[in-house]
């Protein structure tokens, strides 16, 4: 079974950014979801793990290699979706997976079967004579899943691949996801809550450079199980609350504001018992790394 440990890895960019501060990270087959805010340094990890960036320090192995000093070993054996990937030329889906094939060095023998399974895989066969360049978003994800998926990779990193995608198209790709989420790891990054709660198995929240906290959506919920309260409040009443609890995070509906407070105890009269959320887990944790900012 593959696995990917990574250990006390730092990244600090030339211009003093700790983008990375001691990781430690081990992850195995399934679906990981790595969860943090803009600038937390999801990026900069996938980066690091592809060979496209370097480390300041640490260990990264796969499958007890260490690819940090052999980046070949785990180039064969990944796929990337990157963040801004940005190849969409005027040519068709079927010429540029096949073109991608080629700089994968994926032999000629049986390329062509692969290419094509690859499109039907993401659905696009129907449309791979068209030009990737007049996709959709949705599609064009889903494209760059297909080029991640090219010589079988153990292992892919997919970096907020849902962003800017309807929900449909987000849903589609999340069960794509999934699927493949059964046979290798891959590692996904993102900062909408509700993708790792319904599709990882493991995950991880990076806030400035820091893990704060890992283990499975499950267990993080039940660390917080009777202790989360909500109120109905008057809007114009939310700051005296901000100064008064811990808010977590306030829920606007038809017009209603409810708050959400993290206490042992009943905070206050009018608090009542709620389900706690991993959302409630993900801004607690932002709201800790804020205040110690
Ligand atoms: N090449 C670079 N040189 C200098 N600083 C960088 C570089 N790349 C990223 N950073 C900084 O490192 C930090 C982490 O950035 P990174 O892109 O890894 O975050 P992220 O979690 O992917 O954010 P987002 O959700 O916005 O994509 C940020 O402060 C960013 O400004
Ligand atoms: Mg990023």
């Amino acid at each position: 079974m593959p696995t990917l440990q990574i250990n006390q890895l730092n990244k600090t960019y030339s211009n003093g950014i700790e983008a990375l501060q001691n990781i430690n990270l081990n992850i195995g087959p399934g679906l990981f979801g790595l969860l943090g805010p803009n600038g937390a340094g999801k990026s900069s990890l996938m980066k690091i793990i592809a060979g496209l960036e370097t480390a300041s320090s640490g260990t990264i192995h796969f499958n007890e290699t260490d690819i940090l000093t052999d980046p070949h070993y785990i180039k064969q054996r990944l796929g990337f979706l990157p963040q801004d990937f940005g190849v969409y030329p005027n040519i068709s889906a079927l010429e540029l997976l096949d073109y991608l094939a080629v700089l994968k060095g994926i032999p000629k023998a049986g390329r062509k079967e692969q290419v094509l399974a690859l499109l039907q895989k993401v659905n696009l066969y129907d449309k791979r004579k068209q030009d990737v360049f007049s996709f959709s978003g949705g599609m064009r994800q889903r494209f760059g899943i297909a080029q991640a998926l090219l010589g079988n990779p153990e292992l892919i990193l997919v970096d907020e691949p849902t962003a800017g995608l309807d929900p449909e198209e987000r849903n589609r790709f999340n069960n794509l996801l999934s699927e493949l989420g059964e046979q290798i790891i891959v590692v996904l990054s993102t900062h909408i809550v509700e993708d790792v709660k319904s599709l990882c198995t493991n995950m991880a929240i990076l806030i400035q450079g820091e893990l704060v906290a890992q283990g499975s959506p499950e267990d993080f919920i039940q660390t917080i199980s009777g202790k989360i309260w909500r109120k109905t409040i008057d809007k114009k009443q939310l700051n005296e609350y901000k100064t008064a609890f811990s808010v977590l995070y306030t829920q606007l509906n038809a017009g209603q504001l409810t708050i959400r407070v993290l206490a042992e105890q009943q905070p206050a009269a009018g608090f009542e018992a709620t389900e706690p959320l991993l959302e409630d887990i993900y801004f607690s944790n932002l709201r800790n790394s804020n205040s110690h900012a």
